[in-house]
């Protein structure tokens, strides 16, 4: 979901309003993605890499997804299972502070018997950390084949990836669900995360519908 300093920036707003934009269009987003029957939406909040960022900022982007997880009425409203990926919290390296662990732990717990959508937020997300473990823990099992270390990542039952949409202009992956993109189709666009709308997940959908 990249671009929301810039949609903010173009604004003359700071960058934080770029943040709390994003996050509003992520909840209008998950409800067109509902009504569009996608089974399973991804997305990227907030990266092992993320972290450098100024502190002021930083913090502004915890709480908003102590925010996200916390739309459980409207998740429940739209039969909605919510997970997250990243570091496990018991990991030496994992970041996600406590208040956002309670957060996402309650989120999922609340939304847990919803049959319909699976809404998977990425935060302290790297794919190339997600590899790591899972290849740690599979060798642990036995010989690493591409099964086993399928079987350790962090959500094991995660479909591999469609369509991969990229906002903002940018032209790249960065380290986003490597292991689950084989043939992937990419959609780029030069919208802004903030203003990626239900005309632009139709073009995206489109290269696989
Ligand atoms: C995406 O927007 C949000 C996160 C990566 C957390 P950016 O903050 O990357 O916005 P730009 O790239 O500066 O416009
Ligand atoms: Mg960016």
């Amino acid at each position: 979901m990249d671009g929301n300093g810039r949609w903010a920036k173009s604004r003359n707003l700071p960058r934080t309003e770029g943040h709390t934009e994003g996050e509003e269009n992520l909840a209008r987003l998950v409800r067109v993605a509902v009504k569009k029957d996608v089974g399973w939406l991804t997305v990227f909040g907030f990266s092992t890499e993320n972290w450098v960022r100024p502190r002021t900022e930083v913090r502004h982007i915890l709480g908003l997804h102590k925010k996200l997880f916390g739309r459980v009425a409207e998740l429940n409203e739209l039969n909605v299972r919510i997970q997250w990926m990243g570091r496990p919290f018991d990991s030496p390296e994992a970041r996600t502070p406590k208040y956002v662990q309670r957060a996402i732990r309650k989120a999922i717990a609340d939304t847990a018997n919803n049959t319909g959508m699976v809404l998977t937020v990425a935060f302290d997300y790297g794919s190339h950390a997600e590899m790591v473990h899972a290849a740690r823990a599979a060798a642990a099992e036995g010989p690493v084949t591409v099964d086993t270390l399928g079987a350790h990542l962090y959500l094991p039952e995660l479909p591999p990836v469609d369509v991969l949409v990229r906002t903002s202009g940018e032209v790249r992956i960065s380290n986003f669900m490597l292991w689950q993109s084989v043939g992937t189709e990419v959609y780029f666009t030069d919208r802004a995360w903030p203003d990626f709308d239900g005309a632009e997940l139709d073009a995206a959908l489109a290269l696989v519908r």
